[in-house]
């Protein structure tokens, strides 16, 4: 059967990163292993730039019959200052939304090779595989009411709201779950419960799924500890599971353990397995065209892209196993040079993968 992939390229690093993953995904085909066929559309502010919208109906229309998306970024400083409905981000919280994509894994792994590109001591983050489960679809990213408004003494105040539907709760909790039993079966459920009552309900709901599955060890830590114990001490962390935007702070601070915020892909999965893969970070516009951005994050994107949608997890562990080659072999981009390696460009990090897939 062949797959239909849609590429999202995205804005400023997206389409060098994204052009890297594709010749990669390209490879596969060219040698027999993947049946796929490639589509192409726009998002973000390439999107708004060419059709005035952010998630125009046509990327709409692509990305709901598709198998699986690979995205490369969105957003710039240019798309700043327009309206909030028109911009970038907008896009990419609207495609998350639209196709229900409220399951996010962001896997924050060290390869040996990097120990010391970490900017904790190589002992503190030696053998690092933590899963992130961010709930990608709810919280104060989505709740109303929000917006600027101006009180009665003329003041302008602006508000958001932080709010989880039990149902909401419960399906990010069992995506989590579930993966702390193919894995060492500890989870831990950053919340900040002694504030927010929209964390009293996680918890409350966290702990009713667990005695579904009593071979996982739930714990539950506050988010600000957490923060502390992700650079104090992270291998005691197997499986995390966290609100949307704790979610989005703590996968960034794990990147970094594992070397660069380069290195973090993601898979967003809706209940169909329907996913958006993407790299963690941004369109990283201070590095913009200059051939000198980490493609591996996309490329790891793309591998979990075959390992969850296509249910390729052979040809996932052959992209990983190459990506490792690679760094054995000293190549490194800017982002995680170190002395002692060789410096190449994303396109010459894409074509190493490449040339180490065929071995
Ligand atoms: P960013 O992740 O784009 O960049 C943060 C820092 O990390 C920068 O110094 C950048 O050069 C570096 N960096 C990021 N990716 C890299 C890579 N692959 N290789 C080497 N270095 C890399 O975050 P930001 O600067 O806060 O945001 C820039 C824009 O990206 C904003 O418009 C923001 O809204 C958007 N953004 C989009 C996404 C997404 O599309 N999923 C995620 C985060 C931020
Ligand atoms: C991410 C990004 C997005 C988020 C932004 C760009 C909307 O930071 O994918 O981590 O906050 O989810
Ligand atoms: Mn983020």
């Amino acid at each position: 059967m062949s797959h239909n992939i849609l590429i999202l390229p995205g804005d400023g690093i997206g389409p060098e990163i994204i052009g890297e993953a594709v010749k990669v995904l390209n490879a596969l085909k060219a040698e027999g292993s993947l049946d796929m066929e490639l589509q192409f559309a726009k998002l973000g502010g390439s999107a708004y730039d060419a059709e005035g919208s952010p998630y125009p109906e046509s990327t709409q229309k692509l990305a709901k019959a598709s198998d699986a998306i690979l995205l490369g970024a969105v957003g710039g400083p240019q798309y700043d200052n327009l309206d909030r409905p028109l911009r970038p981000e907008r896009g990419l919280l609207g495609i998350r939304s639209h196709l229900e994509l409220f399951g996010n894994l962001r896997p924050a792994v060290l390869y040996k090779e990097l120990a010391n590109a970490s900017s904790l001591k190589p002992e503190i983050v030696s053998g690092l595989d933590i899963m992130i489960v961010r709930e990608l679809t709810g919280g104060i990213y989505f709740g109303q009411p929000r917006g600027i408004e101006t009180n009665e003494d003329g003041e302008r105040f602006g508000y958001n709201t932080l709010v989880y539907k039990e149902s909401e709760i419960e399906r990010i909790g069992r995506v989590a779950f579930d993966i702390a039993m193919k894995r060492d079966k500890r989870l831990c459920s950053v919340d900040k419960a002694n504030v927010l009552e929209a964390s009293e309900l996680w918890r409350e709901v966290m702990e009713r799924i667990a005695k579904e599955y009593p071979e996982v060890e739930l714990s539950h830590m506050y988010v600000d500890n957490a923060a502390m114990q992700l650079v104090m001490k992270p291998k005691q962390f197997d499986v995390m599971v966290t609100t949307n935007m704790f979610g989005d702070i703590l996968s960034d601070q794990a990147s970094m353990l594992t070397g660069s915020i380069g290195m973090l892909p993601s898979a967003s999965l809706n209940a169909s397995k329907q996913g958006l893969y993407e790299p963690s970070h941004g369109s990283a516009p201070d590095i913009a065209g200059q051939n000198i951005a980490n493609p591996l994050a996309t490329i790891l994107s793309a591998a979990m892209m075959l390992r969850y949608s296509l249910d390729q997890g052979e040809l996932a562990d052959r992209i990983e196993a190459a990506v490792q080659t690679v760094l054995a072999n000293g190549l490194r981009t800017a982002d995680i040079y170190e002395e002692g390696t060789t410096k190449v460009g994303t396109a010459e990090m894409g074509d190493a993968v490449i040339a180490a897939l065929a071995k």
